[in-house]
């Protein structure tokens, strides 16, 4: 059985291949077009680390193009689909919001059809935290009333779960939305505050905080994302369901920072900036429903996760 992962040159993605080789025996394809969200060499560096992976092939590409899934879809008889391609982070999506709806929306539009057509098993969608929204009780809980995204990004996230639950309804196609949140280890995005904190407290520069610095983020570790994933590639009864992936236990930004400082031995110089609009004041995951669909369970406390993670970016 082969899977795709799209996006699986990403962050996540290239935690996620790594697990599907050792705790499953599908192959596996991995679509990404290493577009310049970020610098693409961190892309190339985290596909290089499967060149010489028999079970594993790079398609170069972009989802978006509906001839080249077809072709694909085709050719490689996938028997799952993860779905982790996409234009990520709140902040940019405010200024580009037309390719977030083009990758988010637009492109899960080609993959879902190109799916159903060719009768793919299982089609797990990576949705976010950002989908609850202003308005949403804490902690999130996945069936109750949700609120208006705070960010494009957010609402093109939920629409494209729309989408994956239109087309289970109307034809039968086994898509699960697992909703992220704030998820964070070795070969994060550059640009998350984690990322960016301990860069410049590793180089003694001031690092801006937006906000006073109460905001909340339910961290979750990579490996405990992949678990979930992983967990959802067999679990019974989970089509057409939204899933929480997350922690459960948010940490305020100051709070985070003196971790970063305690794991790097170094103070930080704080620059405060004014609250963003996009930015929620604070993500929580409820997990009563991944603990009981997936017997999902996070692991990593966020101490030991931002010690491993300065200690990577240390010599990353
Ligand atoms: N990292 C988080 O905290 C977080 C939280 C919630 C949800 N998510 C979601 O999880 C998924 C993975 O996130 P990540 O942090 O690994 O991001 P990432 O940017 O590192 O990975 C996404 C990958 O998708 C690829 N991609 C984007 N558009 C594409 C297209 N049109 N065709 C082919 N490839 C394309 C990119 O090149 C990139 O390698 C995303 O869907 C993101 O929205 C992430």
């Amino acid at each position: 059985m082969t899977v795709l992962v799209t996006g699986g040159a990403g962050f996540v993605g290239s935690h996620l291949v790594r697990r599907l080789l050792d705790q499953t025996e599908h192959a596996v394809v991995i679509l990404d077009n290493f577009n310049d969200y970020y610098d693409p060499r961190m892309k190339r560096a985290n596909a290089a680390l499967f060149e010489h992976e028999p079970r594993v092939s790079l398609v170069e590409d972009n989802f978006r193009d509906a001839h080249l899934c077809e072709a694909l879809f085709a050719r490689c008889r996938f028997s799952h689909v993860i779905h982790l391609g996409a234009y990520p982070g709140v902040p940019y999506s405010l200024k580009e919001p037309q390719l977030y709806i083009d990758a988010n929306i637009s492109g899960t539009a080609v993959l879902l059809d190109a799916a159903r057509r060719h009768e793919v098993e299982r089609f797990l969608f990576a949705s976010s935290s950002t989908v609850y929204g202003r308005g949403a009780q804490s902690p999130f809980v996945e069936d109750a009333a949700l609120g208006i995204p705070a960010s494009p990004y957010g609402a093109t996230k939920r629409t494209a779960e729309l989408l994956g639950f239109t087309w289970n309804q109307l034809y039968g196609l086994a898509f699960t939305s697992l909703r992220f949140f704030n998820v964070y280890g070795p070969r994060l995005r550059p640009e998350l505050a984690l990322a960016v904190f301990t860069r410049k407290i590793l180089a003694g520069e001031p690092l801006p905080l937006y906000g006073d610095g109460s905001v909340l983020r339910d961290f979750t570790h990579v490996s405990d994302i992949c678990s979930g994933v992983i967990a959802a590639l067999t679990a019974p009864g989970i089509a057409g369901q939204s899933i929480n992936l997350g922690h459960n236990e948010p940490v305020q930004m100051l709070r985070l920072i003196s971790l970063i400082e305690a794991a790097a031995g170094k103070k930080a110089l704080v620059e405060f900036h004014p609250p963003r609009a996009e930015d929620m004041p604070l993500t929580c995951a409820d997990l009563t429903k991944s603990r009981r669909l997936l017997g999902y369970e996070p692991r990593v406390p966020i101490e030991e996760g931002v010690r491993e993670y300065v200690e990577w970016a240390k010599v990353g």
